[in-house]
């Protein structure tokens, strides 16, 4: 392989990096409350938030989801798919958190509401120790 061929895959490479890093948004990095994700009372909490603010989106319509949920572009994201067992506890934190007040929720169109004003760090990490539950982590 010539000079010039290695130097276009590795600048093929870095722009195929750069690019992908657009896709996957930086979030902090934190740590959940030591025991809190398999803790019984913590995922009771959680449901209980749930069906209080989520479900009217999140859940199934015995939950109170309603059909306006259905015409959501992108989709409310259905928590008792399998995908959601190997979630990060951090990314779903700060998902809820800020909900579609970051890039590129924002300009994405998405309804998610920001939860971080309205719940404590508390709540938001029982909410995510019910959603590992919910989806069989
Ligand atoms: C008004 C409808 C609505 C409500 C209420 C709502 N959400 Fe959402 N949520 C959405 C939609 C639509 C999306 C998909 C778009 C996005 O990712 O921003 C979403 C995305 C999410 C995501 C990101 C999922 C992923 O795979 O990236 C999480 C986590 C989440 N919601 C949790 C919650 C929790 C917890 C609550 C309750 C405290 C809640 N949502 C309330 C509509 C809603």
């Amino acid at each position: 392989m010539s000079l010039s061929s290695t130097a276009l895959g590795l600048l093929l490479l870095i722009t195929f990096v750069a690019g992908c890093s657009d896709l996957v948004p930086d979030y902090p990095r934190r740590e959940p409350p030591a025991g809190l994700l398999g803790d019984a009372a913590r995922q009771e909490a959680g449901a209980a938030l749930f069906s209080l603010h989520c479900a009217v989106c999140h859940g199934t319509p015995e939950e109170g989801r309603t059909p306006r949920a259905d015409f959501f572009v992108p989709p409310a994201p259905d928590f008792t798919s399998a995908t959601y067992r190997s979630a990060d506890p951090a990314y779903l934190f700060w998902r809820i958190q800020k909900g579609k007040a970051v890039e590129p929720y924002l300009s994405g169109g998405s309804v998610m509401p920001a939860w971080g004003p309205h719940l404590s760090d508390e709540e938001l990490w029982s909410l995510v120790a019910y959603i590992l539950r919910r989806s069989g982590s």
